[in-house]
């Protein structure tokens, strides 16, 4: 119960509207249940030790009509209209938002993809959004359901396979918000996390700039060349070079994320090394095949040519 206070992914620490509603209904819902449980057992204590005046009243007809019909007729029915009150104000109306954000959710990550002002390009698992706009994001499954859950920022919306759900999400302050697949979709669905990064607009407007551009540096040095020669661009890309597989997360930018393996494990040289070698450790199941073929020199480099990638 204590880890749902923690901020970093919590429904009770809200950093945008949606999430504020929610965190209100939430705290709305926490304190009717307490105030009914409380009369619930005085009501049992009365009910046992009470005095018989009080004991024939609980038991009466009137206590009967009031605490047992009307109350929760009127309790339940003034908390579905909020809720669906709620809910209406949560998901995407038109105008659509000028900034859409695609999220694919894929056994076991996220593809993110961005229009951007230059031409559409592709991310993975770290999703940044300047501060103080509403972005839509356009959610769809490549397999499974999964659901789209970043408790801070917004309520859960699922992710189904032929369909598209759009929900609106605003930051209010930069930050980095953790969210989490919400539903279950196989072995590491646990394992399935990702962060959206909220930053201030210049400087998002300049990271959506670069992003349409080749990766810097993506051609250049031993590592690159171990990059292609050994295959990886069959299933990965990296802007500007000859790899340009989809099948698995765009590294054009890997260098430059937080986290690896969906928001799992810290970016470091060693992990990245861990996730090449060891993947089905780190994530069993999952649809890259270990490379254990590499010399320690050849790991080095690549990791280094990877970590460079920003
Ligand atoms: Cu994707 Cu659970």
């Amino acid at each position: 119960m204590l880890g749902g206070c923690n901020g970093a992914q919590s429904a009770l620490a809200p950093h945008g509207d949606d999430a504020a509603r929610v965190a209100l209904l939430s705290w709305i819902l926490f304190a009717g249940a307490t105030i009914i449980l409380l009369v619930v057992a005085a009501s049992l204590a009365l009910a046992i030790g009470g005095s018989p005046r009080w004991r024939q009243r609980i038991g009466g007809e009137r206590a009967i009509r009031l605490g047992g019909i009307a109350f929760p007729a009127v309790t339940l029915t003034v908390l579905l209209g909020y809720g669906v009150w709620l809910m209406r104000e949560t998901i995407a109306a038109d105008p659509p938002a000028a900034l859409r954000v695609e999220v694919t959710g894929e056994q076991w990550w996220w593809r993110i993809a961005y229009a951007g002002a230059n031409g559409p390009f592709a991310e993975a698992n770290e999703i940044r959004i300047p501060v103080g706009r509403e972005v839509d994001f356009v959610l769809r499954s490549a397999d499974v359901i999964h659901s789209f859950w970043v408790p801070s920022l917004g309520g859960k919306l699922d992710m189904i396979p032929g369909r598209t759900n759009t929900l609106r999400l605003k930051a209010e302050r930069p930050g980095i918000y953790r969210g989490q697949c919400a539903e279950y979709c196989g072995g590491p669905h646990a394992l399935m996390a990702l962060e959206i990064v909220a930053m201030p607009e210049a400087e998002f407007a300049e990271w959506l700039k670069a992003g349409a551009g080749p990766a810097p540096a993506a051609t250049e040095g031993a590592g690159a060349a171990l990059f292609q020669s050994a295959g990886c661009g069959t299933c990965h890309a990296v802007r500007g070079t000859q790899a340009d597989g989809t099948v698995g997360p765009d590294l054009s930018r890997i260098g430059g994320r937080r986290f690896l393996a969906a928001a799992t494990l810290p970016n470091t040289p060693e992990n990245l090394a861990r996730l090449i070698t060891h993947g089905q450790t780190i994530k069993p199941g999952n649809p890259m095949p270990e490379f254990r073929v590499f010399s320690a020199d050849q790991l080095a480099a690549l990791t280094a040519y990877l970590t460079s990638l920003k």
